[in-house]
């Protein structure tokens, strides 16, 4: 499964990065704003900035919800590195402008999907990524790992190559949930991330062997 951070904060990124388990980067206008990034311009640079640092998919948010707003956007993120996917909502229009950029070879993401159907229509239209947010399904009391497990039942049936990219992750446990079910990706914060890598045996052994080390060595 390919680990991606979702967030635009330039030094949780480059810390994840140095872990050396980053594939790629997902933002959203909401964590654009928590950074305090705004107007065209500096959106446009924080792309930028982010595609310097990791060598992988950086997914970027169109504002449009009209097809000729979305491809007009769209066109100006992924002409600034070639590492820039796309991001579209899934609405009817956003589905045109998927089709629009497949066929351009421009890569997308289509966000904002809550149902298995939403999965399998942005399929269609050839999405590259597709978002289910599996923690705001959980938020209202529906379980989001039920979903990603039935989107890939739908596309394990069939020969899409659109890749599920669990998102909307809140902590350790989503992310060997989307694992065990075989989400070809998923996107977290930095914190659930490191949360992987720790136990509290892995600790305690880790204090007996120093401290073992250090009687024998008097
Ligand atoms: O980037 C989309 C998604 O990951 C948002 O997550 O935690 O705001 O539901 P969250």
């Amino acid at each position: 499964m390919k680990f991606f951070i979702d967030t635009a904060n330039l030094a949780e990124i480059k810390e994840a990065y140095e872990l050396g388990i980053l594939d790629g980067v997902t933002t959203n206008p909401s964590l654009m704003a928590k950074e305090g990034i705004t107007g065209q311009e500096n959106i446009l640079n924080h792309y930028k900035a982010i595609c310097e640092i990791v060598d992988g998919p950086v997914s970027a948010e169109v504002i449009a919800t009209d097809f000729e707003g979305m491809v007009r956007e769209g066109e100006v993120l992924a002409a600034l590195h070639k590492n820039i996917v796309v991001k579209i909502p899934m609405i009817t229009e956003g589905l045109k402008a998927i089709k629009y950029f497949s066929s351009k070879g421009i890569k997308t993401n289509c966000t904002l999907i809550f149902s298995a159907g939403q999965a399998l229509i942005a399929a269609k239209a050839g999405a590259t990524f597709i978002s289910p947010f599996l923690g705001r399904l959980d938020d209202i009391s529906t379980n989001g790992i039920d979903l990603i497990a039935q989107i890939r039942v739908i596309y394990n049936n069939y020969t899409y190559d659109t890749e599920i990219l669990a998102a909307s992750v809140r902590h350790p446990m989503h992310i060997i949930q989307c694992a065990e079910i075989g989400a070809d990706v998923m996107t977290g914060p930095l914190k659930a991330i490191k949360a992987l890598a720790n136990h509290p045996l892995t600790d305690s052994g880790l204090q007996q062997f120093l401290a073992d080390h250090a009687k024998g060595t008097k």
